[in-house]
């Protein structure tokens, strides 16, 4: 496989619903040059949160995660290409938004922690476990972007 074909999950949470942010998040991913591969609209469950979340069970603040993310409709993706989870996080920011640099999508649209907007897979393995629970595999398309040769020169 291609290293212009790394996948990361990304969730855009409750709060950029409501704020009406879906739109400018999505558009950083497109203009930075990643592909598309898999989107839904849903209300997520508490079961599939507790998996997704599973690593953080243990936290103090691991029941207010569970209901902040049960608040409203959720916006899991699936994009891809080089570097796509390392350059994903750092497109993201900091966990703390107060922490995230000017130019990333925590700094420039949050203010706290609680409601910093966004979730991105934190490394190649947990991308995949991550896609896995979201997604059933024909749900990720397999196209070629017209774009493709002018974003990579090889
Ligand atoms: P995410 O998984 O959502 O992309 O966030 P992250 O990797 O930057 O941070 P992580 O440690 O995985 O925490 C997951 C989410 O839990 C909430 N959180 N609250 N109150 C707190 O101290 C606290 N710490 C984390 C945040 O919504 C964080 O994104
Ligand atoms: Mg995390």
């Amino acid at each position: 496989m291609s290293a212009n074909t790394e996948r990361t999950f990304i969730m855009l949470k409750p709060d950029a619903v409501q704020r009406g942010i879906v739109g400018e998040i999505i558009r950083r991913f497109e203009a930075k040059g990643f592909k598309l591969v898999a989107m839904k609209f849903m209300m997520a469950s508490e079961d599939l949160l507790k998996k997704h979340y599973a690593d953080l069970a243990a936290r103090p603040f691991f029941p207010g995660l569970i209901k902040y993310m049960q608040m409203g409709p959720v916006v899991p993706m699936v994009w891809e290409g080089l570097n796509a989870v390392k350059t994903g996080r750092v497109m993201l920011g900091e966990t703390n938004p107060a922490e995230s640099k000017p130019g990333t999508i925590r700094g420039d649209l949050c203010i706290q922690t609680g409601r910093n907007i966004i979730h991105g897979s934190d490394s190649v393995e947990t991308a995949k476990r991550e896609i896995d629970l979201w997604f059933r595999p024909e749900e990720l398309v397999d196209y070629k972007p017209s774009q493709y040769e002018w974003v990579y020169e090889n």
